[in-house]
């Protein structure tokens, strides 16, 4: 079968999906490739901080009305360290700036919801992604949709797929450069039906590792506990789990974790990487596809976002006025946003977490990091300025 579209966007993730709806906004027709089920995507648990920038972008065009309903509005963070906990206004030193906790698959499914209502192409589980002719004024997707092999002929291809997918792949190795950055420990991950814990988020760096109390609702809470990437979720019990979070979580005034029945529970790896360029021939990357983020920073769906938002006025200036260079300049433009943020997850991963081959020395560094963040208010900015999200203007 033969297709054809103005952007064909490999991936149904929050960057793939709102590409599809700002393009559609402004007339540009598109088609969402995705290879895994609407169940799946729907269902999948990750990211559920957004920027006050993000949330504004989603609002504007219209995708905001349930997360505005039930996305719940923080003003600031804890940092605990030593016993004690100290807040970061976070909303006080950014000018007002919050973020709004929203999980993403919820944020996917109002996505999805609203691409369908309209009848706009949006195919799932298709399979064998190939992406050919990219160099070309009309590059070509392949893929099997349904049992049938389809060509998908586009002008241009949003390569929206993922830090696994085939469109990063695609461009060939002597093009690109690949920086990349691991890290020695991975984050165990739960959900827990019980009451929120605290009234907002809690980074605690503690001599057994770093853990993160976040939350889904009023129900739900989510939270994590630094591991060993390679460890066996089997070697956790859930009391092994809640536990680790009291002992990491204690405070000299004894704090005390809500518990209740842990509903999931996984190990995850943390990265750094970085794509650069962004673009190749017709081919340009948002998100995962092009950059990853450890999570500490809470920055991976909002640079997704700060990306697609180029994108797509990159595609509307094309389309409407005939002028290609926002989307010349789309790699170096995005780029600038992406090494901050970088530099900001690595720096909160770094001063967080305990690094198996760290001395004393390097431990007392990164409680003297705390403290000094903590305790002095432009060091306090800094960091409230970044986590509430860069403003438009910097890019
Ligand atoms: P993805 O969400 O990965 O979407 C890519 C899509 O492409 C997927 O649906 C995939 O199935 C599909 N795909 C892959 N290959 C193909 C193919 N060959 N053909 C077709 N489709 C394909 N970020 C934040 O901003 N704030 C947070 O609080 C935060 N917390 C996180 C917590 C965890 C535990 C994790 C894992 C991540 C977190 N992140 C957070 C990061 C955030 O989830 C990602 O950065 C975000 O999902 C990136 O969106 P994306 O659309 O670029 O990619
Ligand atoms: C989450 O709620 O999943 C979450 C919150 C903050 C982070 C990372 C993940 O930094």
């Amino acid at each position: 079968m033969h297709m054809r579209t103005r952007v064909g966007i490999v991936g149904a993730g929050p960057a793939g999906l709102l590409l599809a709806h700002l393009l559609s906004q402004e007339g540009i027709d598109s088609v969402v490739l995705e290879n895994r089920s609407r169940e799946e995507i729907e269902s999948t648990i990750r990211a559920a901080v957004l920027e006050q920038g993000t949330v504004d972008l989603i609002a504007e065009r219209g995708l905001g009305e349930r997360m505005k309903r039930e996305g719940a509005v923080h003003h600031g963070i804890e940092l605990r360290f030593a016993g004690a906990g100290h807040r970061i206004h976070i909303s006080g030193l950014t000018a007002g700036r919050t973020i709004t906790i929203y999980p993403q698959h919820e944020l996917i499914k109002d996505f999805v919801a609203a691409r369908l209502e309209k009848g706009e192409a949006l195919l799932f589980n298709v399979k064998d992604v190939q992406l050919a002719e990219i160099t070309s004024d009309q590059p070509v997707i392949h893929f099997v949709h349904e049992g049938e092999p389809v060509e998908l002929q586009c002008d241009f291809i949003a390569g929206c797929d993922g830090s696994h997918g085939v469109s990063s792949a695609s461009i060939p190795e002597e093009i690109k450069h690949v920086f990349n950055r691991s890290y020695p420990f991975g984050w165990l991950g739960i959900l827990l039906q019980a009451p929120p814990a605290s009234s907002e988020l809690i980074y605690a760096y503690h001599e057994r590792g770093f853990a993160l109390v976040s939350t889904r609702s009023p129900e739900i809470q989510r939270m994590y506990v630094q591991c060993d990437p390679h460890d066996d979720i089997a070697n956790w019990s859930d009391e092994r789990i809640l536990e680790e979070l009291q002992l990491r979580l204690t405070t000299l005034d004894g704090w005390q974790l809500r518990t209740g029945p842990i509903i999931q529970k996984s190990i995850l790896g943390m990265r750094s990487m970085v794509i650069e360029p962004m673009q190749y021939g017709r081919l340009f990357l948002a998100g995962d596809a092009a950059h990853v983020v450890p999570p500490t920073g809470a920055k991976g769906l909002n640079l997704a976002v700060a990306d697609v938002r180029h994108l797509a006025r990159a595609f509307v200036t094309f389309y409407q006025e005939h002028r290609s260079e926002l989307l010349e300049a789309y790699s170096a433009t995005c780029l600038k946003r992406v090494w901050r943020t970088e530099y900001f997850s690595w720096w909160m991963t770094s001063m967080l977490h305990r690094f198996p081959e760290d001395d004393a020395f390097q431990q007392r560094l990164q409680q003297a990091q705390l403290a000094y963040t903590v305790n002095s208010p432009a060091a306090a900015t800094s960091l409230a300025e970044s986590y509430a999200g860069l403003p438009w203007q910097f890019d």
